[in-house]
């Protein structure tokens, strides 16, 4: 099956070749005016102007009018849990009452809340609830999304969450990506017992996880009163053993230290980074690991936004991710995460685009098949209402932009 899409007034992020944008590479956001897009089969198999339209594909039977609106590549979203039971709005109240994070998470509450729910929950029911909530970040213009594990904290939990995702992964219509992230926490058995745990991770979840082929990644929560620098790198060594790369969760609420374990690692990422210091900022600066920054998260949990500016103006490598969780990021609207990136974190909206797109594509290693228009790679698109700019897209925050998407060989009524 072929498809024209015309009549797009811009086509924003258009590139032969995909690299890792770091530093002011990121302010670049290449551009044409006027475009048409072929699509063969779901994949980009040509571009152009409107004016240089080739004469046969003028009168192609299945035509998508973009009506002066922009197409640019569904964002990839590198970091999630969405594989969770229900929601936790009770916490949120708390929180706003005036206890924080961790003390919600010193009393049993937070992700061992989650734990404990998820648990006891049936594998069909975890994957209608995901389901829905890829169908809900899909309509909002996300084509890729990373999805961690991480709420089961037990044997069996943690590889039911896994076979969720592996089932998700084989249905949907978005890109999937599935990381182990055993090591979210300690559960409550466990507290005393650090080595008890990490050996349940190494002897009876990781070799399953290989056999079964369930993760691509392997994550630990590196922070004080979760997993200590030490811990990490032990933990990941283990997940690296057997073919998953680390993607960690660093420094959110503390120095902790992780940005510079995935560092040593080789880590395909390191993501939160609300709290770095010089050291961490030049130690991500000089790798290829890149720096997930998760704004809404900062949003919900009221604490200091990414240091996105000074982590670009050093020269690192930085994408952008929803982080949708039921504790610490109950949405995963991309565009919301693009706006907050401009309006809290100062980031250009070229940079915004670019880290949501190609560079989230990069943090999920799938850089050569998705995040930017070039040809040979999956026509995953969002069609925009007609916006006069760039800018636009994250200056009306909270309006919805998306009239339509392409993923593939799908796609939304247009
Ligand atoms: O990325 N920081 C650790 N994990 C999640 C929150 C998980 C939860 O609260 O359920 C995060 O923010
Ligand atoms: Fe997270």
């Amino acid at each position: 099956m072929t498809t024209l899409i015309r009549n797009i007034r811009q086509l924003y992020q258009v590139r032969t070749t995909s690299p890792l944008l770091r530093g002011k590479e990121l302010s670049e956001l290449p551009m044409m005016e006027n475009a048409w897009v072929l699509v063969e089969d779901g994949i980009i198999s040509g571009y152009g102007r409107m004016e240089e339209l080739p004469p046969g594909l003028g009168s192609m039977k299945d035509q998508v009018d973009a009506a002066g609106g922009a197409v640019l590549p569904a964002w990839c979203d590198s970091h999630t849990h969405i594989v969770f039971e229900g929601s936790r709005e009770a916490e949120f109240v708390d929180k706003i009452r005036g206890l924080s994070y961790a003390e919600i998470a010193a009393r049993g509450g937070g992700i061992l809340q989650s734990a404990k729910r998820l648990n006891e929950a049936s594998e069909d029911s975890l994957f209608n609830q995901a389901w829905a909530r890829l169908e809900e970040v899909s309509k909002m213009g996300t084509g890729a999304i990373e999805i961690k594990s991480g709420y089961g904290l037990t044997v069996e939990g943690e590889l039911k969450m896994l076979r969720v995702i592996k089932k998700l992964k084989e249905r949907s219509n978005l890109e999937i990506r599935a990381t182990f992230l055993g090591a979210h926490t300690y559960p409550l058995e466990y507290r005393e017992d650090h080595a008890g745990y990490i050996r349940l991770i190494r002897e009876e979840m990781l070799p399953v996880i290989a056999a079964e082929k369930l993760a691509d990644y392997i994550d630990v929560f590196c922070e004080d009163g979760f997993f200590s620098p030490e811990e990490t790198e032990e933990i990941c060594r283990a997940g690296m053993a057997v073919g998953l790369k680390p993607k960690i969760h660093a420094n959110q609420m503390n120095m902790s230290g992780g940005t510079q374990v995935g560092v040593k690692l080789g880590a395909v990422s390191v993501d939160h980074l609300e709290n770095m210091d010089e050291e961490a900022i030049q130690a991500l600066a000089g790798s290829n690991t890149i720096g997930t920054l998760l704004p809404t998260a900062a949003f919900f949990l009221r604490v200091a936004y990414q240091p996105a500016r000074h982590l670009i103006d050093a020269g690192a490598v930085i994408a952008l991710a929803s982080d949708y969780n039921p504790g610490s990021s109950p949405s995963g609207n991309m565009n919301l995460v693009v706006s907050m990136a401009c309006i809290q974190m100062r980031m250009l909206p070229e940079e915004a685009v670019n880290a949501a797109t190609l560079n989230g594509a990069h943090a999920m290693e799938l850089g050569d098949k998705l995040g930017s228009i070039t040809v040979g790679k999956k026509a995953n698109l969002i069609l925009t209402h007609p916006i006069p700019s760039l800018a636009y897209l994250p200056y009306a925050f909270g309006r919805p932009q998306v009239r339509g998407m392409i993923l593939g060989s799908y796609r939304t009524e247009l």
